[in-house]
């Protein structure tokens, strides 16, 4: 019941009970959308992995299915790994996944649907051809670090083309195959792109982006108007980074991040919190591209052997690129909003420095809330220190209750009465060189629960807005264990998992607070319970 298992949540993706990473595979077909994840059917700990599959109609409701891709033939008798879905010309979906041999090598290889006309595709047959890609004593690929390859794309020449994470020392590397009919593969001699220093990359993701609308691309889509994003999910920090890049296939085939990108601890991220081994897919039915996210436990192994499962997934995102051509912006998807019930609305209001107040009338444990500042005056904003390279180190060192010139200002989710615990997400203005304003976006977990035994770090991440000019809003999504934000309509977005002790069911609350010296005015707020979802 939802007393004994206060956070499993009513909206966010979950299996019914066990351990859940990496999303694989997703696609809509035949106007059913797929998931499938990284799933141990015997306990709440990493291991003995499947692909466990659900299908939905709307990204928001999901039925589960038995596992789909498991260990049956000597390509994956030792697991079957992470993986991407493409669907070919004729309008069938294949999926390649990595298999551990029994030489505990990994290899790629391929599934079919068993009967395309199924459109909830619950049975997959394998080929005895498998692996179709695999370490050999000639390719000098790592076998300990080969796996997880892409959705694939087919080039002018007609060839098909897949990525696979690896590295070569500490060279991280997405390694290029091509094939003609996606079952003879060769790989091709240069990588698509490689970084040093960089260690293993995990679950890459390649996809176009159009630099004239938001609208999402196929896979295979090129040409004018049409950059590139490669995103790697590092194994050495579990953070992932991406770049925006030029591509072109009847070149040399590799992909150039434009100038200023790096794959490392300054890039680029989709989120700034907790956000793992995700993957997109281009959704056909609404010309939208869907990211999907990992997001692990901040709990200890104890507590989730208790509580019988780990792992969320984010909720399904719509990402496209800026209008800045910068970076990328990202959004739930519309379906979303269908669970909303119950809207509460604050009139316009100043919130005067050092104060808070509390937003009541719908369910704070469970809630959508979306809201934005103008701040008239930046007078008192302080010196930005150019020592803050990083958003996390700013984050981390003002929480939210050290006052500063304007901001602290934002939210303060999953609080109990008496603040003794609050999951704070609030925004820092401080001012820069060339009279352009610095914007900080906090999410402060320090405070978020009585329990010592969770992960407390912070997150931050600087957003690319002027507050002189523009808004600053703020859209946070909280689901009972998770608070999920998108700044500044959704340039920086930041998750965290928390696990309060007393700011639970009714027990929870929230609160808008400025502890700034300057008076900020929030110009709309509005707060939804969220109905819960029907999930697996
Ligand atoms: C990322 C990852 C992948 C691998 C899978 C195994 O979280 O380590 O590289 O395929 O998980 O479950």
């Amino acid at each position: 019941s939802s007393a004994d298992q206060p956070y499993r949540t009513a909206y966010h993706f979950q299996p019914p009970k066990n351990w859940m990473n990496d999303p694989n595979g997703p696609m809509i077909y035949k106007g059913l959308y797929h998931l499938f994840y990284q799933w141990n059917p015997k306990g709440a700990v990493w291991g003995n992995i499947v692909w466990a599959h659900s299908t939905s109609k709307d990204l928001v409701n999901w039925i589960p299915h038995e596992p789909a891709i498991y260990p049956s033939q000597p390509a994956d008798m030792n697991g079957t790994w992470s993986g991407s879905a493409t669907i070919l010309p004729n309008g069938t979906p294949v999926i390649l996944y990595t298999g551990i041999n029994p030489a505990n090598q990994q290899v790629q290889n391929i599934a079919f649907p068993k009967k395309a006309s199924d459109p909830y595709l619950i049975e997959w047959v394998k080929t005895p051809k498998n692996p179709l890609m695999a370490p050999t004593a000639s390719n000098m690929i790592n076998a300990s670090s080969f796996r997880d390859p892409t959705t694939a794309w087919v080039g002018p020449d007609g060839r098909w083309r897949v990525i696979i994470g690896s590295k070569r020392g500490r060279r991280g590397m997405a390694i290029l195959y091509r094939s003609k009919d996606f079952i003879h593969w060769v790989k091709a001699q240069h990588p698509l792109h490689s970084a040093p220093n960089t260690g293993m990359w995990e679950c890459p993701d390649f996809f176009p982006v159009s630099t004239v609308s938001p609208l999402g691309l196929d896979t295979s889509s090129n040409g004018p108007h049409v950059k590139h994003v490669l995103k790697v999910s590092l194994d050495d920090t579990r953070k992932e980074y991406y770049t925006i890049g030029t591509y072109d296939p009847s070149k040399k085939d590799v992909y150039t991040p434009d100038a200023g990108s790096v794959e490392g601890d300054l890039g680029l991220r989709f989120d700034y919190g907790k956000f793992y081994a995700s993957k997109t897919f281009f959704d056909s039915a609404k010309n939208r591209r869907i990211l999907w996210g990992w997001i692990n436990e901040s709990s200890s192994v104890e507590d989730d052997i208790k509580k019988g499962w780990s792992g969320l997934q984010a909720v399904p995102r719509v990402i496209w690129l800026d209008k800045s051509g910068k970076q990328l912006v990202q959004w739930p998807v519309m379906e979303l909003e269908k669970l909303r019930t119950g809207r509460v609305d604050v009139p316009s209001k100043l919130l005067r420095g050092g104060s808070k107040f509390e937003v009541s009338g719908f369910t704070a444990s469970q809630a959508d809330v979306e809201l934005s500042f103008e701040v008239k005056n930046l007078d008192k904003a302080e010196k930005f220190d150019p020592s803050w390279v990083k958003a996390q180190d700013l984050c981390t060192q003002k929480t939210a209750t050290v006052k500063g010139g304007i901001g602290p200002f934002g939210i303060m989710a999953l609080a109990s009465k008496g603040l003794e615990e609050y999951t704070a997400i609030f925004f820092r203005i401080f001012k820069g060189t060339n009279n352009k304003y610095v914007v900080a976006m906090c999410s402060d977990q320090t405070k978020s629960s009585l329990n010592n035994s969770t992960d407390k770090a912070n997150y931050g991440a600087f957003l690319d807005v002027d507050p002189a000019k523009e808004k600053l809003s703020l859209r946070t999504l909280i689901d009972r264990s998770i608070v999920e934000s998108f700044g500044g309509e959704g340039k920086g977005c930041i998750t965290a998992r928390v696990y309060p002790t007393k700011a639970i069911g009714d027990g929870a609350h929230l609160y808008a607070f400025n502890y700034g010296a300057g008076d900020v005015l929030i110009s709309s707020f509005s707060a939804w319970s969220m109905k819960k979802a029907q999930i697996n």
